[in-house]
């Protein structure tokens, strides 16, 4: 069951229309496009090196679905969030086909180009929560395809680097693939990995980057100060960390409405922090197709997630019962841009 996605080894792997990749309701051919597409991923799985093996999940996470049955046979990828550099993180995620950042990145363009006429001409702030390295940035802002940063940070061309040399060979790698139009959005970085956040904003991945965690701290005046014009909130693979306690003081703080589109996995409810943007008037609509994050690395973690997901009130058939983790996109908007942008004909494809 476990080898339906694969490993991600060459750029083309994922340079294919995302839909391909969804799991979906809108039909059997949509669905046999997914099956086809996740069957289309399927290489040969490669071993994680010893440093970046997965290991047990951390315990303690406010997501809705800590401490769910089975949630200790979880895999935890803790250990690659906050390395000098990315490579142990590519290196760790690799070999489950992780690939959320591949499809966030056609629908977070999509987002910003629908919120800059309304802009005064300024760039869109995007505020991206559990950034990591910056891989939402990078893919937002260049004209970079994720399996694109798979075949740069596990193959040769980095491998013996230093983390010194990385990051200079990395900010001329990045300039070289500046989107064709310019900086698509200012994107502000936030993410308790201190390591993460230095790399992203060494390299210029992100215009401003926070090492801080909202749920145990106040928010520092600078992080306030850099998103009080923020318009989108985005999240990939980072909202079991997260509770309303995060998304407050940013809400509170901003001078303007705000949109928050957020992948969710299923094995967990997105309702407490729906409810919670609920109180700043913001609606919440959810796709009706499901995208794949990552292969399960184990039975016992497909055992716990379809369990989990049965629990949220979801139907795990062709999705997680066929070998990986699947999400949905939350979108959060003020009810007069849903009236004026209809979340299908924004997003057509989902
Ligand atoms: C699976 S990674 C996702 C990284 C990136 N968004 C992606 O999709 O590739 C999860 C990230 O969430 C971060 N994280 C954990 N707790 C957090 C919190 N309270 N606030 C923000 N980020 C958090 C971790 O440090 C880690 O970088």
């Amino acid at each position: 069951m476990t080898d339906k996605l694969g490993t991600i080894k060459d750029p083309d792997d994922l340079s294919g229309d995302a839909s391909l990749l969804y799991s979906d309701k809108r039909g059997p051919s949509a669905a046999r496009a997914n099956r086809q597409g996740l069957e289309d991923h399927a290489m040969t799985p490669t071993t994680p090196s010893a440093s970046t093996n997965p290991r047990p999940a951390s315990s303690g996470r406010p997501g809705a679905d800590t401490g769910s049955p089975g949630w200790e046979a979880r895999t935890g990828f803790d250990h690659v969030y906050d390395q000098p550099d990315l490579r142990g993180y590519f290196q760790a995620l690799g070999p489950f086909g992780y690939q959320i950042p591949h499809h966030a990145q056609e629908v977070f363009r999509r987002l910003v180009a629908a919120l800059k006429p309304n802009n005064a001409g300024q760039r869109v702030t995007v505020l991206d929560i559990c950034c990591s390295y910056g891989i939402n940035a990078a893919l937002l802002n260049h004209d970079l395809r994720l399996a694109d940063l798979w075949a740069r940070y596990t193959g040769p061309e980095t491998t013996t680097l230093s983390v010194e040399e990385l990051v200079s060979a990395d900010q001329v790698f990045y300039s070289a693939h500046r989107h064709p139009t310019g900086q698509l959005a200012r994107v502000v970085g936030l993410d308790p990995a201190r390591n993460a956040i230095d790399y992203a904003r060494a390299v210029g991945l992100v215009d401003a980057g926070f090492a801080e965690n909202l749920e145990t701290t106040s928010a520092s005046a600078a992080l306030l100060a850099a998103v009080r014009d923020v318009r989108l909130i985005t999240i990939t693979g980072g909202v079991s960390f997260l509770s309303p306690r995060t998304f407050q003081p940013l809400l509170d703080n901003a001078e303007r409405p705000v949109w928050v589109a957020a992948f969710v996995l299923r094995t967990g409810s997105y309702q407490p922090i729906a409810d919670a943007l609920a109180g700043y008037g913001l609606v919440t609509e959810t796709s009706t197709c499901t995208f794949p994050q990552r292969r399960f690395t184990s039975p016992a973690e497909q055992r716990y997630a379809i369990d989990a997901v049965i629990a949220t009130g979801y139907d795990p058939s062709g999705k997680e019962t066929d070998g990986a983790y699947h999400t949905n996109l939350y979108l959060s908007r003020p009810s007069t841009d849903i009236a004026a942008m209809p979340f299908t004909s924004l997003l057509p494809d989902s």
